[in-house]
């Protein structure tokens, strides 16, 4: 196989852990490059469901080292019950000390981010980001201002009671005059860090140079996408995004490879669309059709459980996506939610209320979102149940022509397509 990553294309949650979880077949090195436990993939192996967050959706295999990259945050306590959940779910613990490695660059999530983040999010009000509350922004800001704590300084503690003795007065001002939280002692922080220690042990890679060439130079690389295009601090619905890069380049960064280790940038669209949090999202449906995507779907947060909104694809947004992700094919999940609908309609462009204006160039200003509606193609449903189907043949002529359209729309072409949660229920396109 070659070189691949496996990236959200639109507001996160399209099935990404899915596509990563069979592609890792083929593979040898899985890495996540961005993000922490914001994430939430879901993997379906015969009818079992496993959530992951932090941890590549390739750990289910044998002989496949599984990485947490230098670009992803970690919040100790949510890694550790993650594994905890999967072993309570009949894998070892040895298969994660034997094939879980977590770089000693991928910075900590400390209480005091968690703190940060909660209080940010309830003083914002109604403008809040609707984050998941994991610390995420807070970690990234101070890897950003250079005041991070790296998984690697949890090892030495005079190297980390110096960093503290520099950080710690600066968190405790913006801890209590800023946000009006409780400043933490010197001695907190060390407790908290040996415990972190202790978490990570088994796992850190302190031979990831090492390990990185052998794979660069020898292995198949599946790169794991966390969030989706749309969420992208740069290039997504800022400020309503979280806080790193999801988009394909991304992962040359965040996994220590460069640019030119990818081959492939798989695009992952749902044949619709979903997002949980805040911000615009222009093809929203707040009608009976939502609830029923929601229903059909299943579409409520693996993270924090909260429902997810829903709507139909937008073409306008996504073919941004596939511009700004550097995708370079698409894998469409989802398919099946479809099924049942008379009618799936696709945003082929926005509309200007104000000015009666069609635009097909995707308004990167969220705050002017509010003036565009949708500009809708309507087609016809299928009303035929998918979920067994195994080749692109047997899709009804409906499913065909609309998944035609939305490769006309995008200008690349779908090469996996995804009929059903299980790794049985997929179509790969030649
Ligand atoms: P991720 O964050 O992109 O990995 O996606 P999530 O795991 O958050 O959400 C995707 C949900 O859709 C999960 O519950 C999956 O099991 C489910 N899923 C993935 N692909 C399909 C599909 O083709 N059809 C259906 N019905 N469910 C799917
Ligand atoms: P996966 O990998 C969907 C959203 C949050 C919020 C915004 C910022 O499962 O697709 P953060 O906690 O990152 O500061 O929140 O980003 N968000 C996600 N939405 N799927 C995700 O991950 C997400 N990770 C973050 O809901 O709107
Ligand atoms: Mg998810």
């Amino acid at each position: 196989m070659k070189n691949t990553v496996v990236v959200g294309a639109q507001f996160g949650d399209e099935g990404k852990a899915k596509i990563t979880d069979l592609l890792a077949q083929n593979a040898d090195f899985i890495t996540r490059f961005q993000g922490g436990s914001n994430a939430g993939h879901t993997v379906v192996v015969n009818n079992k469901k496993y959530a992951f967050h932090l941890i590549p959706s390739g750990i289910l295999y044998e002989n496949k080292i599984c990485m947490i990259g230098a670009g992803c945050v970690i919040k100790p306590d949510d890694f550790k019950k993650e594994i905890e959940d999967i072993v309570a779910k009949g894998v070892e613990k040895s298969h994660f000390e034997k094939y879980l490695k977590v770089s000693p660059l991928a910075h900590v999530t400390m209480k005091y981010h968690t703190d940060i983040d909660g209080y940010s999010e309830s003083s914002l009000k109604e403008n809040k980001i609707g984050t998941t509350k994991k610390g995420i922004g807070p970690t990234y800001t101070d890897k950003y201002a250079r005041s991070g704590i790296r998984v690697e300084d949890l090892f030495n503690k005079d190297i980390l009671s110096k960093k503290l003795d520099v950080i710690l007065p600066k968190k405790n001002r913006e801890l209590e005059f800023v946000y009006n939280l409780k400043p933490y002692t010197k001695e907190q922080i060390m407790a908290e860090c040996e415990e972190y220690r202790e978490i990570f042990e088994p796992y850190v890679d302190f031979d990831w140079q090492e390990n990185l060439l052998k794979f660069k130079q020898q292995g198949s690389i599946l790169f794991e996408g966390a969030q989706g295009v749309m969420l992208d601090v740069d290039y997504g619905t800022y400020p309503y995004v979280t806080s790193s890069n999801p988009i394909a380049g991304g992962a040359g960064v965040g996994a220590s490879m460069g640019p030119v280790t990818i081959d492939r940038a798989i695009g992952v669209f749902k044949a619709y669309m979903t997002r949980v949090g805040e911000g615009a999202f222009i093809t929203e449906l707040s009608d009976e059709e939502g609830e029923k995507l929601r229903t059909i779907g299943g579409e409520f947060g693996v993270t924090t459980g909260r429902p997810r909104r829903c709507g139909w694809f937008d073409a306008v947004s996504a073919k941004y996506s596939v511009l700004v992700g550097g995708l370079t094919e698409v894998a469409l999940t989802k398919l099946d939610v479809l099924d049942s609908f008379n009618e799936i309609k696709v945003a082929i462009a926005y509309k200007n209320k104000i000015t009666g204006e069609t635009v097909k160039k995707y308004p990167t200003n969220v705050y002017t979102h509010g003036d565009y509606e949708p500009v809708w193609e309507v087609h016809k449903g299928w009303n035929t149940d998918i979920t067994k189907c195994k080749t692109y043949d047997e899709l009804p002529l409906e499913a065909k022509n609309y998944l035609k359209r939305l490769e006309e729309l995008l200008g690349i072409r779908i090469t996996i397509i995804s009929v059903g949660p299980d790794r049985e229920q997929t179509i790969f396109v030649d």
